[in-house]
This record gives structure tokens, C-alpha cells and sequence, in this order.
């Protein structure tokens, strides 16, 4: 038999690679370019859902076949959060030059996850500025992961093994009493997620009312800390928010600290979005008490407006970050010399071997704009959520549902008499998919709330007031349809 020709994924021939290349970065940098004249949202087509079912194709359609498959079944129906009226759960934008980056950290194509290389150097130097710019002590340790989530889940890891050392040899069941965490009701679920997954049980999770603030209140925590311990419980860690999810409370992120360090207490903050307020001067009073915290989550993919994915978790002590994660394998060894030495080793950091170069976005994204531009962004959507909250709070059919400390606004069409969390729902459903907006839905003390989180760097003043006109204009209607229905 004649041997078979070798073959490889490279192109054929590179000059048609690269016709292609510039066709497709005009295209998207255009269709960037024109996002304002497109809706935020539309939904999938039912032909486009069944096309995108199709089993593999056994032979391919080559570059142009492909990238039309994607113009066709793709790129009309994105989520929407690169759009100015995207304000929906907490999402980031991403921008035009750190999509450049991706293509660079897709072509670089390393596996970062250590090394005698660049990128855990750029990574650890990321993790320098973080720590920096958010009051963490140059001796901490740090990783960059996929997102909150994540970083929710290695912080609670190393506050977990650092209460009990045995835990990592013996596992979970083996103490006595179980390991008790502490959050408000209003934490975000990747704590409960990450608690689960790290054999803890939600039962041991206490979730603390919060106060008309949507803050933790901190007398039943120390309330229910004494009846835990009376009973034989092991508390281990309480998880302050620096922004909690529905509403951009901050809790008293310094007296959770001070309680920590008198009770023995890991602190964990999440500071998903609102760690970041610690950019500007004139937020950073808000959240600097998480400079005190035990570990620190927060994302850079939602206020740092990154593109997906890329979170961060700072841990004070480097030794309880590693315990976790770190391990010994021969196939890991490192040597004196050559390629695998390196001393950032973000495998020994997360459950994460190999791994994407989330960092050179973050590195290049900063070098362009400087640190002082992300923080005037920070300012100008807290800005926008108070001139939102203003426009809401003066209209006599618009109702504020809780006060507005950070970038959040909770706001519902109010009539006398009416059922309110109906005619909201089907209010948010018609501004999704009317294309006007993508506000996100929540419930807060029992009332449904629509809610705009503003992490967008997009956003302009104008967008706010088109808004309220047709949530007005909507929940009118609305409202007369139900009362002839
Ligand atoms: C307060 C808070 N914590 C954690 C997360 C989870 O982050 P991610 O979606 O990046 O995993 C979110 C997401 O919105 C959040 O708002």
C-alpha cells in the first residue's frame, strides 16, 4: 500500500489564510462599529436551533464554507452584552483592541499553566497590579481563573483545608463537628455551588438576613455564631460581598473583619464587580475593607470590561492557597533547568493544569488605557445608575425597589390596584424582546424587580433616558390590556 500523504491544519496556502483573515477582522470590527443600529437581543430562530443540531460534518466545508455558517447561524443572535442597553445580571462588554489580544493569546496559543515561558511571568505580574490596586500586600499569592465562580470556589478551598489541616489527607467527614461558613441571604449562588462542591453541605452554609439595606446584619450573625458553637458546630469562615448580585450592597466589610480576627474566623470577600469601585479615589472608601480580607474574588471580565473569561482570587496566606491544590507528580518534575522551571505555578493555585494566557488580555488591556481610565469608567456607570435612580425615583409610574449604593438599580411600573410582578415580568419580557434593552429580572422582599446592572462601558446617558421612555410607555400598555383582559 502507498503510504498515506501527511497531512496538518495549516493552510494550504497561507496568502488565502490571510485574504480570509482581513475579510473577517473588518467584518467583526464593523459589525462592533454598527452595534448601536442593531437590537441588544433578538431570539434563535426555530431553522437556525435545528441547524445548529446537526451532527459533525464528516468532510469539511473549507475557510469560506465555515465562516458563512457562522455570518448565517452565529453572529445575528449574541446574548447582547456588548450592546450599549445591555444591562442584564452582571455582565462585561468586552472591547475592540482586547479582541486583538485574544487573537494574539489564541495564535501565541500556550498552555500557561507554568513554566520556564512569559506568560506566567505577565500573569504574575497581573496578579501584582490586583493586588495593588485593590490593598492586597504584595506578599499574597493569587491566580487568575475563569470567573467569580471559580474564584468563589478555590478562596473557600483554602478556607476550608486552613481549618482543619487533616482535612486534605483525611477528607471532610473525618472532623468532629461540622465545618460551618456564614454569608448574607443576598451572597451569589457560586458560594453555595462552591460550598457543595467542596463536600461541605448547603446546610452549613448559613445564609444571615440582611437589613432594609440588603446588608448583612451583623447581630444575628454573632447570634447565631454563639448558637452554633454551643452546638457543637466548627465555624470556619464568614463571606462578606463587596456588591452583592441583586442590588450592589457592600456589607460592613470592615466589622466582618473585625469579627473574623476576634472569632478566628476566614474572611472571604466576593467582590465580583464591586471589588473593582477600589479603582477610583472616590469609590475606593466603599470596599476598602476588603483590603483586610482573608481572600479576595472578583472578576475582571465584568468591571474591568474584559473580554470572557477571566477572574481573580487573591488569598493572603500563599501557604493555605496552595494546600488544596498543590501535589507532587514525577511527569511534573522540575528540573534546574531548561523549559519547566518557573516560580508562579498556577497549577499548584486552582483545579486548573492546563490553561488558557488569560493574563496578556488583562496585561495589554491595562498597558493601553492606563489604570486611571478604568477607573473613571467605574465612576461614570455608578454615575449613570444614580441619574437612573433619579429619573425613577421623580416619575410618578416608576418605583425604586431598593437604595442604590453602587451601579444597580431595582425599578418596577407601578399602578394602584394593579398585580405589579405580572405586568413587570411581561414589561421586561417586551423591552428584551423588542431589542430596546436587556435589563435582568429579580425578586426583592417578595416584589419582582427589573434590574439594570451597569458594567458597561457603552452606556451613555441617552441610553438611561430611551429606557425609562419605553418602560413607561410599555407598562402603560401593559396595564390597560389587563384591565380589559
Ligand atoms: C456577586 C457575584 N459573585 C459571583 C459571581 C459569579 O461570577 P462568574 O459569573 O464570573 O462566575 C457573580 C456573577 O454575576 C456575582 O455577581
Amino acid at each position: 500500500m502507498p503510504p498515506r500523504p501527511e497531512e496538518t491544519l495549516d493552510p494550504a496556502s497561507w496568502e488565502e489564510l490571510r485574504a480570509h483573515g482581513h475579510r473577517v477582522l473588518d467584518e467583526l470590527l464593523d459589525w462592533l462599529r454598527t452595534l448601536r443600529e442593531r437590537p441588544v437581543w433578538q431570539p434563535v430562530p426555530e431553522d437556525v436551533r435545528q441547524a445548529l443540531a446537526q451532527p459533525a460534518p464528516r468532510e469539511g466545508l473549507g475557510l469560506a464554507g465555515a465562516w458563512e455558517e457562522f455570518e448565517r447561524l452565529v453572529l445575528p443572535y449574541p446574548w447582547g452584552n456588548v450592546h450599549p442597553r445591555f444591562w442584564g445580571w452582571v455582565n462585561g462588554t468586552g472591547t475592540p483592541s482586547a479582541a486583538l489580544a485574544e487573537l494574539a493569546t489564541a495564535v501565541l496559543n500556550t498552555n500557561a499553566g507554568g513554566g520556564h515561558q512569559a506568560a506566567p511571568y505577565v500573569e504574575r505580574q497581573v496578579i501584582d497590579w490586583c493586588k495593588s490596586l485593590l490593598g492586597f500586600p504584595p506578599t499574597a499569592s493569587g491566580v487568575l481563573v475563569t470567573g467569580g465562580s471559580v474564584a468563589n470556589l478555590v478562596a473557600l478551598a483554602a478556607a476550608r483545608d486552613a481549618a482543619d489541616r487533616e482535612i486534605v489527607s483525611r477528607g471532610v467527614s473525618a472532623g468532629q463537628g461540622p465545618l460551618t461558613l456564614y454569608a448574607s441571604s443576598e451572597t451569589h449562588n457560586s458560594v453555595d455551588k462552591a460550598v457543595r462542591l467542596l463536600g461541605l453541605g448547603h446546610e452549613n452554609l448559613r445564609k444571615i438576613p440582611v437589613t432594609a439595606d440588603f446588608r448583612l446584619d451583623l447581630e444575628v450573625l454573632r447570634r447565631i455564631l454563639a448558637e452554633d458553637r454551643a452546638a457543637g458546630r466548627r465555624p470556619c469562615c464568614v463571606i462578606g460581598n463587596a456588591g452583592t448580585v441583586n442590588t450592589g450592597a457592600i456589607d460592613d466589610l470592615a466589622a466582618l473583619a473585625d469579627l473574623c480576627v476576634e472569632q478566628k474566623l476566614w474572611f472571604h470577600v466576593d467582590g465580583a464587580f464591586g471589588a473593582l469601585a477600589a479603582l477610583s479615589d472616590t469609590l475606593r472608601p466603599l470596599v476598602a475593607a476588603q483590603a483586610r480580607a482573608d481572600s479576595l474574588a472578583f472578576d475582571l471580565h465584568k468591571w474591568m470590561y474584559l473580554p470572557y473569561d477571566v477572574g481573580c482570587v487573591l488569598v493572603r496566606d500563599p501557604e493555605a492557597h496552595r494546600r488544596p491544590f498543590a501535589t507532587q507528580a514525577s511527569y511534573l518534575a522540575r528540573l534546574e533547568r531548561g523549559a519547566a522551571p518557573n516560580d508562579h505555578d498556577p497549577g499548584s493555585l486552582g483545579p486548573e493544569l492546563s490553561r488558557e494566557f488569560r493574563g496578556l488580555k488583562v496585561w495589554l488591556l491595562l498597558k493601553e488605557h492606563g489604570v486611571a481610565k478604568f477607573a473613571r469608567l467605574v465612576e461614570q456607570n455608578v454615575d449613570q445608575a444614580k441619574y437612573l435612580a433619579g429619573l425613577v425615583h421623580r416619575h410618578r409610574e416608576l418605583e425604586l425597589l431598593a437604595p442604590v449604593p453602587l451601579n444597580i438599580v431595582c425599578l418596577r411600573y407601578h399602578q394602584e390596584g394593579a398585580d405589579l410582578d405580572a405586568i413587570n415580568r411581561e414589561v421586561l419580557m417586551r423591552v428584551q424582546e423588542r431589542g430596546i434593552a436587556v435589563p435582568s429580572g429579580t425578586i426583592l422582599n417578595g416584589k419582582f424587580a427589573i434590574r439594570v446592572a451597569i458594567t458597561n462601558h457603552r452606556t451613555v446617558t441617552a441610553d438611561l433616558d430611551l429606557f425609562v421612555e419605553k418602560v413607561v410607555e410599555i407598562g402603560r400598555a401593559v396595564s390597560a390590556e389587563s384591565v380589559r383582559g
